[in-house]
């Protein structure tokens, strides 16, 4: 774990949505209002926030069915507070509280594979998905253009 002067909580009511959509903001990890976080975070089953002092600095969540399936997203570290090992231990956290699943998945952000890579995470071959905004995401690099 990083140094002790960091605090964390897996509890929604402790956190300040505000807070947390301007972390997202700052990350940058893009617009996530408030009110779309406490739906997400309330239907997440793994939560994770990190404070130093009275300040969020770190978040991140996993969905997951308890048996088979865990996915974690949404993990930000405010920029001040990154590279310190933070953003690691978030997503050891969430791996640790997912311990059992048969897979834990995520996506990483473009630019980002080898964080995860670090932490144990391998390409997956045949992963596929639907996005609501497909021309965006091909074109931030997220999804390949069918052929
Ligand atoms: C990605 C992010 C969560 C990493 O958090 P962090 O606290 O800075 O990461 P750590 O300090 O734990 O870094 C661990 C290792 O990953 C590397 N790393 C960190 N961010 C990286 C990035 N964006 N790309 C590649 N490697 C990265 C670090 O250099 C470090 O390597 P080292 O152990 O060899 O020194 C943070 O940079 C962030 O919030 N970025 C913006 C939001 C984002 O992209 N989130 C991920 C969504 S998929």
């Amino acid at each position: 774990m990083t140094s002790q002067r960091y605090t964390w909580t897996h509890r929604l009511d402790e956190v300040d949505l505000e807070e947390l959509s301007r972390l997202y903001l700052l990350a940058p990890l893009g617009n996530k209002p408030p009110e779309a976080l406490a739906t997400v975070y309330r239907n997440s089953r793994y939560l994770c926030f990190v404070h130093a002092g009275d300040a969020l600095v770190g978040a991140g969540r996993a969905l997951a069915d308890g048996v088979d399936c865990a996915y974690i997203a949404d993990v930000a570290v405010h920029p001040e507070h990154q590279g310190r090992g933070l953003g690691s231990d978030i997503i050891r956290n969430l791996v640790d509280l997912a311990n059992g699943h048969k897979k834990i998945i995520l996506y990483a952000a473009p630019g980002t594979e080898d964080f995860y890579r670090g932490l144990g995470f391998l390409h997956m071959n045949t992963a596929m998905a639907i996005w609501a905004d497909p021309r965006r995401a091909v074109a931030v690099g997220l999804l390949r253009p069918a052929e």
